[in-house]
């Protein structure tokens, strides 16, 4: 399915050299032969992430399993024909974990790349630790949560990133409303995400689109937005 739409709004608002800028920007599924750009987007996203500052080969067989994946959506938005900003949305979190090996390739690659990348591997490996160290308490929640908002009832937004030369445009923020109505056309009641601390723009961006921070744990803090929010949810 192919949503297509117009944009009246530029980084500076308005352009001088015109009453209105209007880029025409396409939103629509990935496919294959997109696994070039997408690479590129997340390469200038990500700047500490092994897997995407590494060589292309893990990046490639990354996305191609989550191109061939049942368990996901991942849309693209093209500015001019160019992906400036893509997300993956998880439809089916247990069959994710279960393709997590697939995603990262072989051990092999992996171990030379952490040699090639010696800091990001050990801050990767910083916080793989941190994460095994520190208990994660499920009694404290920010929000008061449905029972019944489980994987079966929500969608998870795994990854989204805007290219950084064409941040501030509104384009998170539509792949975002994408994920929206994706979620309730499959008649699920929430989309939840998890975003590194750290991250002030990612949490902001999240928050003025409905977002919700409900707990943190040792890999970030969980945000969740529901279709049909109820009112008495406060934001922490
Ligand atoms: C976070 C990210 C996806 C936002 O993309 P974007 O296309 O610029 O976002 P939009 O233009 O739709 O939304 C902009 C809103 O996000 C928030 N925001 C984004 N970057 C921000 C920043 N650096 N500081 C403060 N707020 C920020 C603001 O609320 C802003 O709204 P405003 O312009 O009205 O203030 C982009 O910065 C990015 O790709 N970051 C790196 C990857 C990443 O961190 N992804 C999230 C992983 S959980």
């Amino acid at each position: 399915m192919c949503s297509k739409f117009k944009l009246h709004r530029c980084s500076g608002g308005i352009h001088p050299s015109m009453n209105a800028v209007v880029s025409e920007v396409v939103i629509k599924r990935a496919e294959i032969c997109d696994i070039g750009q997408m690479i590129g987007v997340c390469r200038q996203a990500f700047p500490r992430s092994l897997l995407w500052q590494n060589d292309r080969r893990l990046a490639r067989q990354w996305w191609n399993v989550v191109l061939s994946s049942k368990a996901v959506e991942n849309w693209v938005l093209r500015e001019a024909g160019e992906i400036v900003a893509l997300s993956v949305l998880i439809l089916d979190e247990a069959r994710w974990a279960r393709e997590q090996p697939l995603r990262r390739g072989p051990l092999r690659a992996r171990m030379l790349a952490a040699l090639r990348h010696p800091l990001l591997a050990a801050c990767r490996i910083a916080r793989l630790c941190t994460s095994r160290l520190k208990p994660v308490s499920e009694t404290s929640y920010s929000v008061q949560l449905p029972t019944d908002w489980g994987p079966a009832m929500r969608t998870w937004l795994a990854l989204i990133a805007t290219r950084s030369d064409k941040r501030g445009k509104g384009y998170a923020g539509c792949l975002l409303e994408k994920c929206v109505l994706r979620t309730a056309r499959l008649g699920r009641r929430a989309i939840a995400l998890r975003v590194a601390c750290d991250n002030t723009g990612a949490k902001a961006l999240y928050k003025k689109h409905g977002y919700l921070f409900y707990i943190s744990d040792a890999k970030g803090k969980l945000y969740v937005r529901f279709l049909n929010i109820n009112p008495d949810c406060q934001n922490a």
